[in-house]
């Protein structure tokens, strides 16, 4: 009720500002619902219906996150940490329960030190993936023959707190693996407002806490990252093909048997626009190559020559103008914007593929895609580095047995938000489609492209009699994302949070004892 509402308000707003925390909006604010809005990517979840927070908090210092999240729990207020308000299902500004509760924003927390001796950066998690790139290139040394780099995903807008805690997969993945590999050192600040390093939360937090999915574990301030070198000049292409259902189901096709086994410093996917049936169909390839034009065109002249690829295609540039390029920026100073995206309302879907789909087959999921709403298919080739590492390394467990993700969207504009569920159950009906082409046993997901359809945890069943049945229940989704690595992410989850402070609709349960 609204008085409620605001004696939420009162009691965390004295219990802040004794703690010295004095930047957070409550909802009287005229200020509020702009900050509450600023960062959400995907507008279902901004709609007046999904209910609101009774405080954002936006901590500027590691002392404040500590602050934040004491006085968050002393007003009996549930948690939501956001950095790049990424999230495909909006878990971290929502709640699916109805309790009250307060966003943590790290907007203000996104400071980037790069040392380029040791090649490893330390970045507070509120910094956007275009912010770390963008200071990473700002050390290329111009006499060396490689620049620093890092592996993790394309959107410039992307939060490092939430990428990070899921794998973060992106261009260079199949050379250096990913986001989460990659990570050497963190500072989480835990369920009671204490902060933890690599040293003393524990090998199985720490372990947690790199694939694991955003959310679970407590609020990471930073991550020390390993960063890696590339060459100074790398290859970048984007090819659109269209053509008749037969053309671009043959493109696909072959490139089942390309993508996944190039050489790892090779990266190319495929895009596939849904509901084109009206027109030609088509398609594009996304391309970057750590190595020279002629090594590219050598290649693929060789491995893939249905691709048609001319040396005019291909543009030469440093890797952090490839990262602009990709994050669809016009320059690198553009990295550093972290408003230019105005977010859209969508649905997204993954699934991992083990063997390749038949030709026949593929020419049936490019007519039953076509026929489609507006959305897409995104295929991300696997193999290389993502091959190497062990699938327990870190929780994120889908390596040597995989050739590519596929991730499913469909997207509409404002006007059509009566439409919503509709273009959601075709994108449903899809998934089921494409149940006999894709891994099984479970049905693998990646954690970061999350999917609700998968399972929630029901926190008011938690205690329905069966002991640790919120367990049982999450292991259904839980092993679809991390494999047999839930049984070990449940164990991290017991030590450092047994009383579930930090959770949401598909967090990890800890065990009751
Ligand atoms: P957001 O702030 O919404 O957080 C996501 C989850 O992590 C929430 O549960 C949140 O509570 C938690 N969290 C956030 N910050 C935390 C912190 N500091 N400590 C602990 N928990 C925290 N993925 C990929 O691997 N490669 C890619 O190329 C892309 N590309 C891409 C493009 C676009 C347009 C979108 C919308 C998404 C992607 N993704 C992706 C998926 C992306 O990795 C995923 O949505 C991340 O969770 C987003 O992280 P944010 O910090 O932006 O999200």
């Amino acid at each position: 009720s609204g008085a409620e509402v605001e004696a939420e308000a009162a009691n965390i707003s004295s219990c802040l500002l004794s703690n010295g925390v004095r930047n957070f909006s409550l909802p009287a604010s005229p200020s509020f619902a702009a900050l509450v809005r600023s960062s959400i990517r995907n507008l279902r979840f901004a709609l007046p219906s999904v209910g609101k927070p009774a405080a954002i908090i936006l901590p500027s210092s590691k002392k404040d996150l500590q602050g934040a999240i004491r006085c968050a729990r002393s007003s009996s207020l549930a948690i939501r940490v956001r950095s790049g308000g990424h999230s495909y299902e909006g878990l971290s500004y929502t709640t699916e329960n109805h309790v009250p509760f307060a966003v943590i924003d790290l907007m203000n927390l996104r400071r980037v030190r790069v040392d380029s001796r040791s090649g490893t950066a330390w970045v507070e998690a509120g910094a956007t993936l275009g912010e770390l790139y963008h200071a990473i290139g700002e050390y290329s040394n111009l006499s060396s023959s490689t620049s620093l780099a890092f592996s993790a995903g394309s959107c410039s807008t992307i939060g490092v707190g939430g990428i990070v805690s899921g794998g973060g997969f992106g261009l260079i993945s199949r050379k250096f693996a990913l986001a989460a590999d990659n990570v050497l050192d963190a500072v989480l600040v835990g369920p009671n407002g204490d902060a933890f390093t690599r040293e003393s939360m524990g090998d199985d937090v720490f372990w947690a806490i790199r694939g694991g999915g955003g959310g679970s574990w407590g609020a990471v301030y930073a991550w020390k990252l390993q960063l890696v070198h590339v060459p100074r000049t790398i290859t970048v292409f984007s090819l659109g093909r269209t053509g008749p259902v037969q053309h671009i189901a043959k493109l696909m096709h072959k490139w089942q048997y390309v993508g996944p086994y190039l050489p790892d410093e090779f990266y190319i996917s495929v895009f596939i626009p849904t509901g084109t049936s009206n027109g030609n169909l088509s398609m594009s390839f996304t391309g970057q190559v750590l190595g020279p034009k002629q090594h590219v065109m050598a290649t693929l002249r060789q491995t893939f020559p249905e691709l048609g690829l001319a040396e005019s295609d291909l543009s030469e540039v440093s890797w952090v103008e490839s990262t602009a390029k990709f994050a669809g920026l016009n320059t690198v100073n553009d990295l550093t914007n972290r408003r230019f995206d105005q977010g859209g309302y969508s649905k997204s879907k993954s699934d991992y593929v083990r063997s390749p789909i038949s030709m026949r087959d593929v020419v049936e999921i490019i007519r039953y895609l076509s026929n489609g709403p507006q959305g897409s298919i995104q295929l991300d080739p696997y193999g290389g580095a993502m091959a190497r590492v062990e699938s327990d390394a870190i929780p994120f467990p889908h390596r040597a047995s995989n050739l590519y993700s596929i991730q499913y969207g469909v997207s509409w504009q404002p006007s059509d938000n009566d439409r919503a569920e509709e273009y959601i159950q075709w994108l449903r009906s899809f998934y089921a489609f494409m149940t006999p082409y894709v891994s099984k046993d479970p049905r693998a997901a990646y954690v970061n492209y999350l999917d609700l359809d998968l399972g929630t945890n029901d926190w008011t069943n938690a205690t329905d009699g069966t002991r640790n049945s919120s367990v049982i229940h999450a292991r259904s989704w839980g092993e679809r994302y991390f494999s047999n690595n839930f049984d070990r992410l449940v164990r991290a989850k017991t030590k450092i949070d047994p009383g579930n402070v930090f959770n949401n609709a598909q967090s990890i349960p800890p065990l009751q004892h």
